[in-house]
């Protein structure tokens, strides 16, 4: 072989692992099937979520954009007019939250969704 091509297949190599390990550091944080959103509750699963993550901004003595989300009856109107989801999945039309930080994880989206699904109780 000549040694252009022993170089060359070092740096395919080395590319496909550097790919690999990234996608493996992507399914360890969120690796399939050990992402639970079974039974959420708004008090332990959700509400904590937006005192993390939204609540600097977002609670009734900030209220950004006239937006609070600390409690359950003010969390209510923007589940049922799609501003919650569409704002945390970043999708056209809404503006994409937590402003000015990285989308919250995939697994994290997915519980507060859950919880929608489930008919976004008070529980
Ligand atoms: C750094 C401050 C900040 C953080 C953190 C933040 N927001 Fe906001 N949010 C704002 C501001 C300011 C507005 C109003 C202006 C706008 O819509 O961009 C807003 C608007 C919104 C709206 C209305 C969106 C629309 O399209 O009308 C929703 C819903 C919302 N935020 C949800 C959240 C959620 C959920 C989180 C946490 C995951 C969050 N925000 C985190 C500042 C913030």
């Amino acid at each position: 072989m000549k040694l252009t091509t022993i170089l060359w297949s070092l740096l395919v190599m080395t590319s496909l692992l550097i790919s690999a390990c990234y996608y493996d550091v992507e399914e360890e944080l969120y690796p399939s099937g050990t992402c639970d959103t079974a039974n959420m509750s708004f008090s332990q699963d959700v509400m904590p979520i937006f005192n993390q993550n939204c609540n600097i901004c977002h609670s009734a003595s900030a209220a950004q954009g006239n937006v609070i989300l600390d409690t359950y009856d003010a969390v209510l109107p923007y589940v049922n007019n799609g501003k919650l989801l569409g704002s945390i999945r970043h999708q056209g039309g809404f503006s994409a939250m937590p402003q000015g930080q990285p989308q919250l994880s995939t697994c994290t989206i997915d519980k507060i969704a859950a919880w929608i699904t489930d008919g976004a109780m008070n529980n």
